[in-house]
C-alpha cells in the first residue's frame, strides 16, 4: 500500500451535481488490484486516516493539491497538428486542413509517431482517461491502442466511418468499414484499460447503408462506446436537413439509426431544441462540451441552463484540433466564457450564467466520467475507483502562486488554478495501469 499526504480534492462519483469533497490536510491510501491497477483505498482526513493506517508509509507533498486525473470526453488524436487552422468556420476548415492531413494516417509509421506524441501529451497534461476518433484507416486505431496499452492508460478509441461527402484518402467503403469495426471491437475493446467507439464521424460524411450498420454493431455490442459529432454549426445543420428531410432534427438522425444509447457522447449540441435534450436525457447519450472548438471555428455557445433544465449528462472536451489546447485548465476556463456570453432569459432578466469553479471542475472529472458510463471507476478519486491523480504545484508561477495564496475558499482556489493554470502546474501524473508514476517538473 502507499500513501500520500497533501490537499486533496475528490468527488462523489454517483452524484448527478457536483459534490467536491476537500480536505486541506488529506491522505489518500492506494494499493494494486489483482490485475496490477493501483485503487483508491481511502481518501479522507490525514489525522483520522493515519490512526487507522499506522504502519502505512506516507510521502508528505507539502503545499500541493492531490485532484482526480482529468477526463477528456472529445478529442482527435490525428489532429494534433491541425491546431491553429483558421478557415471561415467547420465546413471549409474539414475540406482544406483536416481531411488532408488526415489521409496521412494511411502510413502506420506515421500513425504511431502521432499518436506516441499525443499519448504524451494527454498525460503531461493531466488528462488520463480521453474518448478519442483515431481516422478512416484501421490501422490507425492499433498504432494508437498499442501504445496505450503500453502506458496502462484509460482510453476509449475507434476508426472513423465515413463513406460519403469525404475526399479521397479518407473515404471509406461501407461494406469494409463495418467489417473492420468489429473485427476493432474483438482486438481492444475490454483489453486492459482499452476500449473501443463505434464512430461514424457526423450524419452528413456517413451513407443511410453505414449509419445502418453503426446502429446495428451499437445494438450487438452495448458496452461498446458510440462517439459522433451533432449541431455543432449552422451550416452543417442546414445541410443534415436537406440530406435528411425526413428527419425530425439532426440529432434525431442519429435516434432513427439507433445510435442514441448510454455511453453514446455527441460533440457540441449547441444547435439543440428540447426535444432533442429530452432525447439525450431519455436515452442516456450524452454531451461532449467542447469550447475553445466552439469560439476558435466560431460554431456557437453551448447551452449549459438548458441542459441542466432538461436534465441531460454532459462534461467538458478538449475537441483538438479544432479545439485549441489540450489543457484542461483552458478547457474549463473557455467553458466559463461561453456560460458569461450566453444570454439566457428576457427582458431586464437577461443574463449570462457563472459556472462554479467546482462545476467545471466536476465536468472535466467526475461529471465526464460519469457521462460515459465510467462513474465509479475513474474522475472521482472515491474508494474503490481507479487511481488516476495528479499532484499539482502552485508555485508553477509566480502569478498562481501568489492567487492560490490568497485564496479564501475552496471555489476561490478552484478558480485560481482554471484562470491561471496549464500544464506547468501539473507536477506529477499517476496513471493506475501504469508501471511507473510520471514526474514531470522534478517534484
Ligand atoms: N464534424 C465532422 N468532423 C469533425 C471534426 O473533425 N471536428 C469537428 N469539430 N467537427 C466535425
Ligand atoms: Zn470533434
Amino acid at each position: 500500500m502507499q500513501a500520500h499526504r497533501a490537499a486533496i480534492l475528490w468527488f462523489d462519483p454517483r452524484a448527478d451535481a457536483p459534490a467536491p469533497c476537500y480536505e486541506a490536510d488529506g491522505l489518500l491510501l492506494l494499493a494494486p488490484d489483482p490485475q496490477g491497477v493501483q485503487r483508491v483505498q481511502a481518501v479522507g482526513a490525514y489525522r483520522e486516516l493515519r490512526a487507522q493506517y499506522p504502519d502505512v508509509p506516507v510521502q508528505h507533498h507539502p503545499g500541493r493539491l492531490i485532484a482526480p486525473g482529468f477526463v477528456d470526453l472529445h478529442i482527435h488524436y490525428p489532429q494534433t497538428d491541425v491546431i491553429g487552422s483558421p478557415a471561415e468556420g467547420l465546413l471549409p476548415w474539414l475540406e482544406h486542413y483536416t481531411f488532408p492531413h488526415e489521409s496521412r494516417f494511411a502510413d502506420p509509421a506515421y500513425a504511431g509517431e502521432v499518436a506516441e506524441f499525443f499519448l504524451d501529451e494527454l498525460r503531461r497534461q493531466g488528462v488520463t482517461t480521453a474518448l478519442t476518433f483515431a481516422t478512416s484507416h484501421p490501422g490507425s486505431v492499433d498504432a494508437l491502442m498499442e501504445r496505450a496499452w503500453a502506458r496502462g492508460l484509460r482510453l476509449v478509441a475507434g476508426k472513423v466511418l465515413q463513406d460519403r461527402h469525404s475526399p479521397d484518402g479518407v473515404r471509406d467503403q461501407t461494406a469494409q468499414s463495418l467489417v473492420d469495426t468489429e473485427t476493432l471491437i474483438g482486438r481492444w475493446h475490454g483489453r486492459g484499460r482499452l476500449g473501443y467507439a463505434i464512430t461514424p464521424r457526423f450524419a452528413p460524411s456517413c451513407s443511410d447503408a453505414q449509419m445502418r450498420g453503426a446502429g446495428e454493431l451499437a445494438a450487438r455490442h452495448p458496452d461498446v462506446w458510440v462517439q459522433s459529432h451533432v449541431a455543432e454549426n449552422l451550416d452543417e445543420v442546414r445541410w443534415v436537413r436537406e440530406l435528411y428531410p425526413q428527419a425530425r432534427s439532426y440529432l434525431g438522425v442519429y435516434a432513427d439509426f439507433g445510435l442514441l444509447r448510454e455511453r453514446a457522447l455527441y460533440a457540441h449540441c449547441i444547435h439543440l431544441d428540447d426535444t432533442d435534450r429530452a432525447l439525450l436525457r431519455d436515452t442516456g447519450a450524452a454531451a461532449a462540451v467542447s469550447p475553445t472548438s466552439n469560439l476558435f471555428l466560431g460554431s456557437g455557445f453551448f447551452d449549459h441552463a438548458s441542459a441542466d433544465r432538461v436534465g441531460f449528462r454532459y462534461g467538458l472536451a478538449s475537441d483538438v484540433g479544432g479545439g485549441t489546447s489540450f489543457s484542461p485548465f483552458h478547457t474549463m476556463l473557455a467553458a466559463y466564457y461561453v456560460g458569461r456570453a450566453s444570454v439566457t432569459g428576457s427582458g431586464s432578466a437577461k443574463t449570462g450564467q457563472s459556472l462554479a469553479p467546482s462545476h467545471l471542475w466536476w465536468q472535466h472529472t467526475a461529471g465526464a466520467a460519469r457521462a460515459m458510463g465510467l462513474d465509479g471507476v475513474v474522475g472521482s478519486l472515491a474508494p474503490g475507483s481507479e487511481a488516476d491523480w495528479l499532484l499539482l504545484n502552485p508555485q508553477a508561477t509566480p502569478l498562481l502562486a501568489r492567487r492560490v495564496a490568497q485564496a479564501q475558499h475552496l471555489e476561490e482556489l478552484l478558480f485560481a488554478y482554471i484562470v491561471l493554470g496549464d500544464d506547468r502546474a501539473v507536477e506529477r501524473v499517476s496513471v493506475a495501469g501504469a508501471a511507473t508514476d510520471g514526474v514531470l517538473h522534478g517534484g
